[in-house]
């Protein structure tokens, strides 16, 4: 089997071409990444000759059309993925996420290949903190920011692909990840990584905000439980019950990096920052059979500071960039 995955050396598209390799080795992987500023080659040291690597643009159709050509299975990860920088920039969230996504839908469309679209719990909006209802794959769109309306929009596209097309294509939303590889401008590696170079962790705004956490190899294990018993056409959320506001989630770093855990600074808050993602998946659950494997967070927390502690060579050369960016943007509270 050649399984083509975009955006391969992200964040989770990496972590899911380790589980491949790992459970699937049979399979072939081509991993087609532009490279931006979130893609990591090193993030796929050691997979072998299990794994090619394309450097190229998922709007390029020519290339698009090429690769998916020759695959059995196109698992589609690739996308600008940070909500600050779609607040800051928004040009390059609609080309890749909307025409990236076309792109890669007209060729799975044309060679009648198996397509699965990884999206965000981001496009259901916000809850409010005392909502007792929970997203669900009923739950209407009603995105906030330009990277979760152009990731609404790209899932958008692949529903009308499939009605009107026939692609046979599956859609997941996932809540929030965390766990290894995770690019050091997203909430928690940013922190850990601070902590490690003597910085005080920065809270947006009250940081009493709720993200839904799941450890990436569980999101992955839900994809491929998606891919291989999923329904064509059907939409699954994906989401361990992992609520956690973002103060509690620094001082669980603090604590388990050995700091006292009112060591933070609160921050400047995001613009339009949603206030709570909650995920029910139960349809998930009970129709694929599926479960995660990290139930404690803070068991996958401590692993999760432990690999940022040994792979400083990951993440070293991008944090001064980093940072710059977030100092011209936030200002520490008096
Ligand atoms: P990431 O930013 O870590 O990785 C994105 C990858 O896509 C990078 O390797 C980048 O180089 C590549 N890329 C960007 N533009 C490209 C283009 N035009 N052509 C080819 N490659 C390109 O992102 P991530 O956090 O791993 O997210 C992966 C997917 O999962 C995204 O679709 C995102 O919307 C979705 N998602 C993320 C989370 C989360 O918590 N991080 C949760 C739910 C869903
Ligand atoms: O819900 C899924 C989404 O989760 C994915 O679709 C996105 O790709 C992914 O980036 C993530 O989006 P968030 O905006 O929730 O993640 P982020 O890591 O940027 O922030 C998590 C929370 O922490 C959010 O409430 C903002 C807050 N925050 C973030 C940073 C970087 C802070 O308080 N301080 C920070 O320094």
């Amino acid at each position: 089997m050649q399984i083509l995955v975009t955006g391969g050396a992200g964040f989770i598209g990496g972590n899911f071409v380790h589980l491949t390799v790992k459970e699937r080795p049979e399979a072939r992987i081509v991993v087609l990444d532009a490279m931006t500023y979130a893609g990591n080659e090193r993030s796929l040291d050691g997979l072998g000759e299990h794994v090619e690597l394309v450097r190229g643009d998922i709007a390029d159709a020519a290339l698009v059309d090429r690769l998916v050509a020759a695959s059995d299975l196109v698992v589609h990860f690739a996308a600008e993925s940070h909500n600050d920088n779609s607040l800051a920039e928004p040009w390059p969230f609609v080309q890749t996420n909307i025409v990236g996504t076309y792109t890669l839908l007209e060729a799975a469309r044309k060679h009648d290949v198996r397509y699965h679209h990884i999206s965000t719990d981001e496009v259901y909006g916000d809850l409010e903190l005392d909502d007792p209802e929970r997203f669900t794959e009923a739950t209407a769109y009603n995105p906030s920011s330009p990277y979760s309306s152009t990731k609404a929009g790209s899932d958008m596209l692949v529903r009308a692909w499939v009605r009107s097309f026939g692609v046979r294509a599956t859609i997941s939303n996932c809540s929030n990840n965390y766990g290894p590889r995770q690019h050091i401008e997203k909430f928690i590696p940013r922190q850990i990584t601070n902590l490690i170079d003597g910085v005080r962790p920065k809270l947006y705004g009250d940081g009493l905000n709720v993200r839904d956490w799941i450890h990436v190899d569980d999101h992955n294990s839900a994809v491929w439980a998606i891919i291989e018993r999923g329904r064509i056409g059907e939409t699954y959320l994906i989401g361990a019950d992992g609520e956690l506001d973002n103060k509690t989630v620094v001082q669980a770093i603090l604590t388990g990096m050995g700091r006292d855990a009112d060591d933070f600074d609160h921050v400047t808050d995001r613009p339009g920052h949603d206030r709570r993602y909650a995920i029910d998946s139960t349809k998930l659950r009970q129709e694929l059979g599926w479960s995660p494997r990290y139930t404690s967070f803070d068991d996958g927390l401590a692993a999760t500071i432990a690999w940022y502690r040994e792979n400083e060579s990951w993440w070293r050369p991008f944090k001064d960039a980093t940072e710059a960016k977030y100092a011209s943007q936030q200002v520490v509270a008096a």
